[in-house]
């Protein structure tokens, strides 16, 4: 092992392969997550992002490549091992259990046993984030708004205490207002010292919100950089904010 002056990055991703089945999705995906940052990916429908973001927690088994995180390879773990490493997953869709309260599905993102006993701990720091769930924490997750369920999605992810939190489209489906109230809770929880891994159709609010940006096409990292320097990329520009 050679030492580094520079820190490893909480994340580092390495010549990731995935398939479903015999169809591969992941060819190659190689990125850094630096502590502290927001780094996000963008790319159209069927890129791969959900599926990296779901090989990376390890619900979707990698086919070939590296997951370093904090230096230690966790790419053969099973998911709950990862999540005990405060990796949080808030995937697209949301994935809410409709017919159990906002605060009961709050619970089950601190279900594991080294969670429960920090669950209410944490329960009253996702109120303080999200003050409107903590007024509908007894109401069914299927009748909140779709804001609120994105809220109630985040604040699952939250309760792992996570040092990673990845955010699989949490802006879709949601109108413009909704969005930019989304996006600034990310900044905020960011703010809190939480390094975020972001996946986001809305590509220029992505680039506005990061850091570090990378460009994900047919299941391969093709372009990557500073965000300011994508947003203004001329290919980027005509291929996906143009056309926004
Ligand atoms: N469960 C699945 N079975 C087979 N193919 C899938 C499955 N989920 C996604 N795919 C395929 O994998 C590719 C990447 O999908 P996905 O990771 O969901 O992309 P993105 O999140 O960027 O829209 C697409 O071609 C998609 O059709
Ligand atoms: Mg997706």
């Amino acid at each position: 092992m050679t030492s580094s002056p520079t820190p490893p990055p909480l994340l580092a991703v390495e010549a990731l392969e995935s398939a479903y089945g015999a169809v591969q999705v992941l060819w190659g995906v190689s990125f850094n997550v630096p502590h502290g940052q927001i780094v996000t990916i963008i790319g159209s429908n069927g890129a791969g992002k959900t599926t990296t973001l779901n090989t990376i927690i390890g619900v979707m088994k990698l086919r070939g490549g590296r997951i370093l995180f904090k230096g230690e390879d966790i790419g053969t773990l099973p998911p709950h091992e990862r999540v005990k490493r405060h990796i949080s997953l808030v995937p697209e869709g949301r994935h809410l259990w409709p017919r159990m309260s906002a605060e009961d599905n709050l619970l089950m993102g601190a279900y594991q046993p080294s969670l429960r006993r920090d669950a209410r701990r944490n329960l009253t720091r996702v109120y303080d984030l999200f003050p409107r769930l903590k007024e509908r924490r007894s109401q069914l997750a299927g009748t909140l708004s779709g804001g609120e369920q994105q809220m109630c999605a985040l604040g699952r992810g939250l309760m792992a205490e996570p040092e990673l939190l990845m955010l699989d489209e949490p802006s879709l489906g949601l109108a413009p207002k909704l969005v930019d109230e989304i996006f600034a809770h990310v900044e905020q929880i960011c703010k809190q010292g939480v390094t975020i891994l972001l996946v986001a159709q809305n590509v220029s609010y992505a680039l506005q919100m990061s850091e570090t940006a990378y460009l994900m096409e047919t299941g391969r990292i093709t372009l990557s950089g500073p965000s300011r320097s994508l947003a203004t990329n001329k290919y980027v520009v005509e291929a996906y904010i143009g056309k926004a």
